[in-house]
């Protein structure tokens, strides 16, 4: 069984899914303002690592537990209308590259998964 990583076409894939996604997050003013004063270029190697491992790939992320890397931001009011933001633009952002339905379905299903650690609520 191919990886999730590789069904979506491996390393170039990725860095691809991850750039067009932060794309997308900047544009919108609904999540925008908390990546103000954040180095986009160090966030979007650790949002990469991450996407690699969480669909199977060979990168080990070596970045903060979900609940450590939010914690600052719940008080800045981070809350459920903004994942759903990040799920709805992961799936959006895999469909524009082709990933095939299931493997679109299998990566927001691992975003949601994460929803209360980065909330906070377990
Ligand atoms: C399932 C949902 C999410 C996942 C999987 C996720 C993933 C990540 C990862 C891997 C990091 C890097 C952690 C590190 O610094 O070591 C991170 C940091 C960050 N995330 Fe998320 N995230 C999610 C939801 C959100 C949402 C909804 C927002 C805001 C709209 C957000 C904003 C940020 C910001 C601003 C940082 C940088 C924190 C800092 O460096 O101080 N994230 N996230």
């Amino acid at each position: 069984m191919p990886t999730l990583y590789e069904q979506l076409g491996g390393e170039p894939a990725v860095q691809e899914l991850t750039e067009r996604f932060y794309r997308k997050m900047l544009a919108d003013d609904r999540v925008s303002d908390f990546f103000d004063d954040i180095d986009m270029d160090r966030q979007l190697a650790k949002q990469k690592a991450f996407l690699t491992m969480v669909t199977g790939g060979p990168n080990h992320y070596t970045g903060k537990d979900m609940r450590t890397a939010h914690a600052h931001l719940l008080q800045r009011g981070l809350n459920d209308s903004h994942v759903d933001v990040v799920v709805h633009y992961l799936g959006e952002t895999l469909e524009e590259l082709g990933a095939p339905a299931e493997a679109v379905a299998t990566v927001r299903a691992a975003a949601n998964s994460l929803r209360d650690d980065v909330l906070g609520r377990r």
